[in-house]
């Protein structure tokens, strides 16, 4: 009996020291690993730039960091579209007014890369730090309002992130410009042109029409007015997709009106609209 409370004795005295062991062996690994993912400061970013974008990076652990990692090693990804397209991105081709090239990449599911290639020349526009930080916080707005208002049945927006690309390699010799970064945003599985504006046609109207309006205008998302910046998706929300302008007015609400019915057009400005300039004057 002695003998097995001794050995009870030993084993309580010896069982926390067991457990932190596995515990710090355990982190031991996770900080390797997360050493390993974690990013290296680019020595063509200034250090303030790096500093405040960081916030906004995609995190170490998240699962596409690694896939990101083995897409942008060892070659220069963004050089040239045609490099772009080399490295897997699908149908990478800039963007009629934003020059920004949004693609997806079949090793990327449930993501889509907005970038720029090193050949695009420099344009106060493309600064691309600045953009995709623009588009970082338009979507954090719009998802905190949408929470806010408890909206979220009608609408979402996707998360994004910053990824730092690598230093190495850079640009090639005689390369426009060098970019530094590119950003990640969650796939909304959105309907495409027709399917899309058919659903505005049909949809959008009374009370989510006052609601679109609502978020519009108050977060001054000027360019989510367009179908296909906020189309519908296959979950039957509309996703604000294009956030880069916000807190940005006037809204020429004009220009959302080809997607509406005519009555929710009329619904529109002797409703909607009127009750806005009512309350302004
Ligand atoms: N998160 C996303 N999920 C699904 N499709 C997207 C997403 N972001 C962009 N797209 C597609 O790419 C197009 C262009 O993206 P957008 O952010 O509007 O760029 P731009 O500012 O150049 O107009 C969108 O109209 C949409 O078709
Ligand atoms: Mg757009």
């Amino acid at each position: 009996m002695r003998k097995l409370i001794h050995l009870l004795f030993i084993l309580l005295c010896l069982a926390p020291e067991v457990v932190s062991a596995k515990t710090s062996s355990r982190k031991g690994t996770s900080r390797k690993n997360a050493a390993v993912l974690e990013y290296t400061q680019n020595p063509h970013v200034a250090p303030e730039i790096w500093e405040e974008l960081k916030p906004y990076f995609l995190p170490p652990n998240h699962p596409v960091k690694r896939r990101l990692d083995k897409i942008f090693k060892g070659t220069r990804v963004i050089a040239t579209l045609e490099a772009i397209k080399e490295a897997g991105f699908l149908n990478p081709v800039p963007q009629r007014w934003s020059k920004t090239i949004v693609t997806g990449h079949p090793h990327l599911p449930g993501y889509m890369v907005k970038m720029f290639s090193d050949e695009q020349a420099p344009d106060s526009h493309l600064v691309d730090h600045k953009a995709f930080l623009r588009r970082i916080l338009g979507a954090m707005a719009t998802r905190a309002y949408i929470k806010e208002h408890k909206l979220d049945h009608w609408f979402k927006a996707p998360k994004k992130w910053i990824y730092p690309l690598p230093a190495d390699p850079g640009p090639l010799p005689g390369a426009l410009d060098r970019q530094n970064f590119i950003l990640i945003a969650e796939d909304m599985d959105i309907y495409h042109g027709s399917s899309n504006y058919k659903r505005w046609h049909r949809e959008v109207k009374d009370d989510r029409l006052r609601a679109l309006y609502n978020i519009c205008q108050t977060l001054g998302l000027k360019e989510s007015i367009l179908a296909f910046n906020c189309p519908f998706c296959k979950d039957g929300k509309q996703a604000f997709l294009d956030t880069e302008y916000h807190h940005d007015w006037p809204i020429y609400y004009q220009r959302m009106m080809r997607w509406l019915s005519s009555d929710m057009q009329s619904y529109f400005w002797d409703a909607i609209n009127a009750e806005t300039c009512k309350k302004a004057n």
